[in-house]
C-alpha cells in the first residue's frame, strides 16, 4: 500500500523548483504513482477499495499541501535571490564630476546677440559653407583682386552652380548681399558666426575665429550713426566704457572704411596692478559701398549703409583679459576651470 512517509522525507530536502517538479511527476502527475496506486484500486474487493481509497486519498492530500507549501517556499527564495543580486549599493560613492560652463566665446556671443537684439537688429546665423560670389563678389571683391589674399581661404570639393568650389566664409561680410536680398531695406541685422581663414596662428590670429557682422541701411545714415552705434555696442558688450580709437583702413565693400582698436588692460589679480596695456583691433567699419548695394539690388542713390565687423574672439580676450585667443578653442581645462 502507497506510504507517504517516504515521500513527505524526500520533498523536505528538495532545493529547486526543478527537484520539485521531479517530485510532482514521480508521485502526483499522470505516471505518478500515487495517480497509479488510485488506478489500480478497480482490481480490488469493494472492501479492499474502501480501505485503500481512505489511505489513499489521505497520502494525496498531504502530498499536495505540501507540495504546494514548498512551490511557494522555493519562489518566495528565488524571489529574493534575484532581488539581492540586482540590489544597488546605495553606499557606492559617485563618481565625482562638476557642472562646467558655457564656452567663453559662446558666452561673448550670446550677449553680443542680446545687445543687439535691445537695439533693433535682426539675428541670422548663415551658413559656414558659402560660395565665392557670397564671400568676395557679391563684396565687390573680384575674385582676381589682391584682396582675396589677404584672406588666405580654405576650400571645399563640392561646387557652386558655377562650378566654383564652395569655400569656409572668410568674413561674415559674405552674408550682406543675403541679407540685403532677404530682408530688403530699411534694414538692421547681424550675423554672428564662426569665419575660417588659414592663417598663421598666433595670440591674436586662429585659422577659426568667431566674427560678428552688422548691417544698416537706410535713407540718409552716414558715419555719425556709425559710430554712435559700435561705441554703444562696444561698451554693452565690454560691459564698462571702453576706450576706442578710429583708424582709416582699406576693405573693397566700404567707403570709406576704418578700423577701431579697443584698450586692452591685463591687471594682476593679486595686486590690482596693470601689467598690460595696448591698443588692439577689434572692429572694422565703414559706409557700404554704393556697388555692394547695387549687387543686392537696392538704389545707392536712395540709400546709404554703414557695415561693421567685429571679431568677438578678440573681444572676449579684452573682457576676460586673455593674453592667447587660442586658449579659446584649445580645450585646455586647466583654462576652463580657471573660470
Ligand atoms: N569683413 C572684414 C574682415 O573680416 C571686416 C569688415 C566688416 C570691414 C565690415 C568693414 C565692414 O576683414
Amino acid at each position: 500500500m502507497f506510504d507517504y512517509k517516504q515521500p513527505l522525507k524526500e520533498i523536505e530536502i528538495i532545493k529547486t523548483l526543478e527537484q520539485l517538479e521531479d517530485f510532482f511527476q514521480k508521485y502526483l502527475g499522470k505516471q505518478g504513482t500515487l495517480t497509479l496506486a488510485f488506478k489500480e484500486m478497480a482490481a480490488l474487493s469493494p472492501e479492499e477499495k474502501k480501505e485503500a481509497g481512505k489511505v489513499l486519498s489521505e497520502a494525496k492530500a498531504i502530498l499536495t499541501e505540501s507540495y504546494d507549501i514548498k512551490v511557494q517556499e522555493l519562489s518566495i527564495g528565488q524571489i529574493n535571490e534575484a532581488l539581492q543580486k540586482d540590489l544597488v549599493d546605495s553606499s557606492l560613492e559617485k563618481s565625482s564630476y562638476t557642472i562646467g560652463h558655457r564656452s567663453l566665446l559662446a558666452e561673448v556671443r550670446r550677449e553680443a546677440e542680446d545687445v543687439c537684439k535691445s537695439m533693433g537688429f535682426i539675428i541670422e546665423y548663415g551658413t559656414d559653407a558659402v560660395t565665392k560670389f557670397e564671400n568676395f563678389e557679391s563684396v565687390n571683391i573680384p575674385l582676381t583682386h589682391p584682396a582675396t589674399e589677404m584672406q588666405d581661404t580654405i576650400y571645399l570639393k563640392e561646387t557652386d552652380p558655377r562650378g566654383e568650389p564652395l569655400i569656409l566664409r572668410t568674413q561674415t561680410s559674405a552674408m550682406q548681399n543675403f541679407m540685403i536680398k532677404k530682408y530688403g531695406v530699411p534694414l538692421k541685422a547681424v550675423v554672428p558666426g564662426k569665419v575660417y581663414r588659414y592663417e598663421n596662428m598666433d595670440a591674436t590670429h586662429d585659422t577659426m575665429f568667431y566674427q560678428l557682422e552688422g548691417i544698416v541701411v537706410d535713407k540718409g545714415i552716414t558715419i555719425a550713426h556709425a559710430k554712435h552705434m559700435i561705441e554703444k555696442l562696444l561698451s554693452a558688450i565690454l560691459k564698462k566704457d571702453v576706450e576706442t580709437r578710429m583708424r582709416p583702413a582699406y576693405f573693397p565693400f566700404v567707403e570709406p572704411g576704418f578700423e577701431i582698436d579697443a584698450r586692452y588692460e591685463i591687471t594682476d589679480p593679486k595686486t590690482g596692478e596693470k601689467t598690460m596695456s595696448k591698443w588692439m583691433e577689434v572692429l572694422w567699419a565703414g559706409m557700404i559701398h554704393p556697388k555692394v548695394l547695387e549687387t543686392a539690388g537696392v538704389d545707392p542713390k536712395e540709400y546709404s549703409g554703414f557695415a561693421f565687423g567685429m571679431w568677438l574672439s578678440r573681444l572676449a580676450a579684452v573682457r576676460y583679459g586673455i593674453k592667447d585667443i587660442r586658449y579659446f578653442t584649445n580645450g585646455d581645462l586647466r583654462f576652463a576651470k580657471s573660470f
